[in-house]
């Protein structure tokens, strides 16, 4: 029988209430590899009166005690890296490489954070009255609710929650229901780092009986999601009505713009694994190639041939270099748009799904690329999260800037050039969150803000040196020590 894991909720490991579970399951094999909780909106309220309790102690716990927690949750993940990305593979089927990275991610973020407990910087300034002092301070805001998605099931998590603890927070962690072994080992990892019981619980379930209620529940007072633009949207309606702080981190249509002028040697090498890493689930996938007219069939040569050698199957396998999509409808909706583009551009390479021997239990699909396509077509303007790119023929860097820009998303943009001016001009116009110059869209370093703009997000960045600012409140501060009444604006005026 599956082994069945719980939610943690005020520091005791407990089942859904209502005793129901969902299975978890291997993309690649169908394997069943647990049960989990099915849980309910009262699972939620018992989390959030679990973090509102531990809240009061937490918060008065001197940061960088706060921090060393997290600093040992980091050492804990270290040690068991190898685990945690075979346990990620199984469960959502990128390559170990990958999961290792994932899991790399954690880590950084782990450390990164931890650092913060003993900065977390304030900003001191003169006053404008005699013997006034000024100052301001982060200040904690209370229960947080984080909704993370399935295709990094560790580093997402923890560039949400590690800040929002190390800031005297607690938590209610919904993880997504492709992924819950590696959040349930996430929580694991911080119980034995020793989180105080009710600073971070974990509620496993479905976003209809698990996210809508966190998401108006009133306990809850910030909002923190990664995941489709749909989905973000709704939530941020829902939680914004109600005045809750809310971050969203949401979808992408990822371009690598390739002038004249590029080495295509490299260009190729970073198409595709911006593209097929992944099976191009991430939100920093390259989906489109905005190619100069010159180099545009060069390159969808060479980029069709490389894809077209990637080696699909078990991502537990060394040898292969793309695993399955992550599910049966994340493989419908490639499907469907490999349709699409069928009418909408050349079909160059890819275009099926595999089905037949080693494959035959799993969700795969060939590493597909269309070329000649128009700037407008579907393909080249909507997000996949699949293993499909686009390549749409650009006249100039101007053209390609204008393309890039058009689209409803702006997470992670890319230039190939070995042009110094054209490269500052892209980094200049090119209207995205990160832009990446002679290399693919995807591989964001931790130390640096993370997210996008237009319909990538709503203001907010995760990570680097702006990892508090979704979960804190500035508070300022004036002491007056004078000793009388000094009316600022008035009496110095
Ligand atoms: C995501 O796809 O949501 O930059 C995250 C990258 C990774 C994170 C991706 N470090 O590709």
């Amino acid at each position: 029988m599956a082994e069945r894991f719980l939610n943690y909720i005020g520091g005791q490991w407990v089942p859904a209430r209502s005793g129901r579970t969902f299975p978890n399951h291997n993309p690649a094999t169908g394997e069943t590899l647990g049960e989990f909780p099915a849980s309910g909106p009262e699972d939620v309220d018992a989390a959030v009166t679990a973090a509102s309790r531990a809240y009061e102690g937490w918060r008065l716990t001197p940061a960088p005690k706060r921090a060393e927690i997290v600093y040992r949750a980091g050492e804990i993940i270290r040690a068991k890296k190898e685990d945690l990305a075979r346990a990620m593979t199984r469960e959502m089927g990128k390559v170990l490489i990958e999961t290792r990275g994932d899991v790399q991610e954690g880590i950084d973020m782990a450390y990164l954070a931890a650092g913060e407990g003993r900065r977390m910087f304030g900003v001191t300034t003169p006053s404008e009255m005699p013997n006034k002092w000024a100052m301001s301070v982060r200040t904690p805001i209370g229960v947080c609710g984080f909704i993370t998605p399935w295709n990094f099931p560790f580093a997402i998590p923890s560039w949400k929650i590690m800040p929002a603890l190390v800031a005297g927070n607690t938590c209610v962690f919904k993880p997504a229901g492709d992924t819950p072994e590696s959040a349930w080992w996430f929580e694991k990892i911080f119980e034995e780092a020793g989180l105080p019981p009710g600073v971070l619980n974990i509620v496993f379930g479905s976003g209809r009986e698990v996210g809508d209620p966190m998401v108006v529940h009133p306990g809850i007072a910030v909002i923190s999601f990664t995941g489709s633009t749909e989905v973000g949207n709704a939530i941020g309606g829902k939680a914004g009505a109600l005045g809750k702080r809310v971050s969203l981190e949401m979808g992408g249509k990822n371009a690598i713009i390739v002038m004249d002028d590029a080495d295509l040697a490299l260009a190729t090498e970073a198409i595709v694994w911006s593209a097929f890493g992944t099976t191009g689930q991430r939100c920093t996938a390259a989906s489109r190639v905005l190619a100069h007219a010159k180099v545009h069939d060069e390159l969808v040569e060479r980029v069709s041939k490389l894809a077209a050698s990637w080696k699909v199957g078990d991502g537990l396998d060394p040898s292969v270099q793309m695993g399955p999509s992550v599910s049966k409808g994340q493989l419908e909706t490639v499907q469907r748009y490999v349709g699409i583009g069928k009418g909408e551009g050349k079909l160059v390479t890819g275009g099926q799904a595999l089905t037949a021997g080693a494959h035959a239990k799993g969700f795969f699909h060939q590493p597909t690329v269309f070329a000649d396509v128009k700037e407008d077509a579907r393909v080249a303007v909507e997000e996949i999260f699949g293993p499909v790119l686009s390549v749409v023929k650009v006249r100039d860097l101007a053209h390609a800037v204008a393309v890039n820009n058009a689209s409803p998303y702006g997470l992670s943009s890319s230039i190939f050039t070995r042009d110094v001016n054209r490269a500052f001009t892209a980094m200049r116009d090119l209207d995205t969150g990160i832009v990446y110059v002679n290399h693919g869209t995807t591989g964001a370093e931790t130390h640096l803000p993370f997210g996008g703009n237009r319909g990538t997000g709503n203001g907010h960045r995760e990570a680097g040196h702006t990892m508090l600012d979704p979960f804190t409140e500035w508070r300022s501060i004036y002491v007056d020590f004078s000793g009388k009444l000094q009316r600022a604006q008035i009496d110095n005026s």
